[in-house]
């Protein structure tokens, strides 16, 4: 065996000893500045660097919201944010973390964060897009207030499935179905994007409740900005990532959740969910094909 070779051999022996010390949870994100990783998108003016951007703050007024993106483009990952939500009044404003990719027939992976009134409750929607068809709505409370305290939300995404995780749990899971005939994004590579904005048209029981301008500015903090991901810049990257392979995302621990994180998921569900399209009758009379797989019906 070569040197490369075998170095390449033992780190795959010890990826996959840490994988039964530790479980199927991901790897835990090492804290890197915001500027590492990321970029302001549009008004940069409204975003604060606090700490040399161990901490942004992304800032709402009547002028602007605000967003940031990922530098880098990734096929495949785990993809990790801590944020603290705007607190107290916040009907009206919307904050989003989303991988997309920006193309025609996009792909996109989202987790949006719909405000509310004072003392009333947060809702969080995901959808999925895959080959530019989306309409896959779900929402769900949370079981903690998400302006208190920073809170991670993360999606891992491999060539098995795609998972929407909460401080760890599981709310959400999008296999990939393409043996029955569904898109799955495997070859566009997505960036990272995250914004906040009013969204009082639509977001807070369904436009009825309007942004108080008087509490502005809203704030939003985010930290915790690694980004674990096989990232593409040249077509032949693309092909590397898309070849499952040794990365720790595709080991089999992280193919399927398991029968614990799946009575995780069980109980958001019974528990949490308030909106499901995969139980949408009146939109889906039949019932969207992926909703099985993934135990969504
Ligand atoms: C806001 O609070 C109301 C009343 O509790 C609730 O019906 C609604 O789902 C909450 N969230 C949003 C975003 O509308």
């Amino acid at each position: 065996m070569g040197v490369v070779k075998r170095l390449y051999f033992i780190s795959a022996i010890l990826i996959n000893l840490s994988i039964l010390v530790i479980g199927a949870q991901p790897r835990k994100p090492v804290d890197v500045p915001f500027q590492k990783n990321y970029v302001a998108s549009w008004a940069a003016d409204h975003i604060k660097y606090i700490n040399g951007g161990t901490t942004v703050d992304l800032v709402l007024d009547r002028t602007s919201g605000t967003g940031f993106q990922s530098k880098g483009s990734y096929l495949f990952g785990h993809f990790s944010m801590r944020m603290k939500l705007v607190g107290g009044d916040s009907a009206g404003v919307v904050t989003a973390f989303y991988l997309s990719s920006q193309t025609n027939e996009h792909d996109e992976i989202d987790f949006e964060f719909l405000g509310n009134r004072t003392g009333q409750p947060y809702i969080l929607q995901t959808n999925v897009f895959t080959g530019g068809k989306g309409n896959r709505e779900q929402r769900i409370y949370l079981w903690f207030d998400p302006s208190k305290e920073f809170h991670t939300y993360a999606v891992l995404w491999n060539t098995y499935h795609i998972a929407f995780f909460v401080d760890n749990v599981p709310i959400r899971i999008f296999k990939n179905s393409k043996d029955l005939g569904l898109k799955f994004p495997f070859y566009q590579p997505m960036k990272l994007y995250s914004s906040l904005w009013n969204a009082d048209d639509w977001a807070t029981r369904g436009g009825l409740e309007k942004t108080n301008w008087a509490n502005a500015p809203f704030v939003a903090s985010y930290t915790s900005f690694h980004i674990d991901g096989c990232q593409v810049s040249t077509q032949q990257e693309a092909q590397v990532c898309s070849t499952s392979g040794l990365r720790w995302w595709d080991q089999k621990a992280f193919q399927d959740l398991d029968p614990q994180q799946y009575s995780s998921l069980q109980w958001v569900r019974q528990k949490y969910t308030i909106y499901n399209y995969c139980t949408d009758k009146t939109r889906y009379p039949n019932v969207p094909i992926e909703c099985a797989r993934n135990k969504d019906v």
